[in-house]
């Protein structure tokens, strides 16, 4: 079993931040990435159809015998980690939402968190759960901030029209005197990437989290739990999506921080 592939799922390109933490936690591991990009986004999708989909992709990587599947969608772990988890036959299942909850927990000391994330996260509460049950004390503000998902896709990272997005998003939400949040979660596979325009707008007080490290650790910690770590050898990852082999390749090239070639993306139908 632990030389099975660990299947990871996201709605297109963005999860593939999530990838390039968990090859660095588990080099050894085989990786299998599915973006479902004929679909994306999920982030503005009701959450029905966002449980729709994720089942799909969960079936599909079943079929390729994962001994695990990472959901490294903040929508899809927000809206369907228990459908998932009911498709998968008892392989574990890791979302994203819980590890970040658990980053943001960590990270503040007033307990006042603020999360960015999608449409479909934010208005489920399934960050603002996640902390709650970690920190009953909590103060959680959450806002959508949908742009931010197609600056990424637009390698629009960094200048005057993604500082002045942030400021848009940011500053209403952080603007609160001095019971300001301390703490602010990217819960949004894609915001990492725009993380210096997020900074110049929170100023350096606010300590910014997202998931990817706290997952893969998680991830790690699930493997070993059931004996199933492929602790040596060479790692691995192979690409699935369902549409776009070279928008895949040039968006997803950002998101991984290495070159793809279109030519290492397969095409799946879900
Ligand atoms: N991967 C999604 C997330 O983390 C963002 C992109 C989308 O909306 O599909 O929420």
């Amino acid at each position: 079993v632990s030389d099975a592939p660990v299947g990871v799922f996201d709605s297109g390109v963005g999860g593939l931040t999530v990838l390039r933490a968990l090859t660095e936690e588990l080099p050894s591991e085989q990786f299998l990435y599915l973006g479902d990009t004929a679909r994306l986004p999920y982030g503005t999708k009701s959450a029905e159809t966002v449980v729709r989909y994720a089942q799909q992709a969960t079936d599909a990587l079943a079929r390729f015998g994962v001994k695990s599947i990472v959901v490294a969608c903040n929508t899809a772990s927000a809206a369907a980690l228990p459908a998932i988890r009911e498709h998968a036959n008892g392989i574990p299942v890791i979302g994203v939402v819980e590890p970040g909850a658990e980053a943001a927990c960590t990270a503040t000391k007033s307990g006042h968190i603020a999360v960015i994330a999608t449409e479909g996260t934010v208005q489920g509460g399934a960050y603002q759960a996640a902390i709650h049950r970690r920190r009953s004390d909590a103060r959680v503000t959450a806002r959508a901030a949908q742009l931010f998902v197609a600056l990424a896709e637009e390698g629009l990272n960094e200048g005057p029209i993604a500082e002045s997005i942030a400021r848009h998003y940011l500053h209403p939400l952080l603007a609160d005197g001095k019971d300001a949040p301390d703490t602010l979660v990217l819960g949004c596979t894609h915001f990492p990437m725009l993380l210096d325009a997020i900074r110049k707008a929170t100023g350096p007080s606010v300590r910014i989290v997202d998931s990817a490290a706290t997952t893969a650790r998680a991830v790690h910690e699930a493997l070993s739990a059931v004996g199933i770590l492929r602790s040596s050898g060479a790692g691995s990852v192979r690409f699935f999506a369902t549409d776009g082999p070279d928008r895949f390749a040039r968006v997803g090239s950002r998101f991984l921080g290495r070159a793809l070639s279109p030519t290492e993306i397969e095409i799946v139908d879900l």
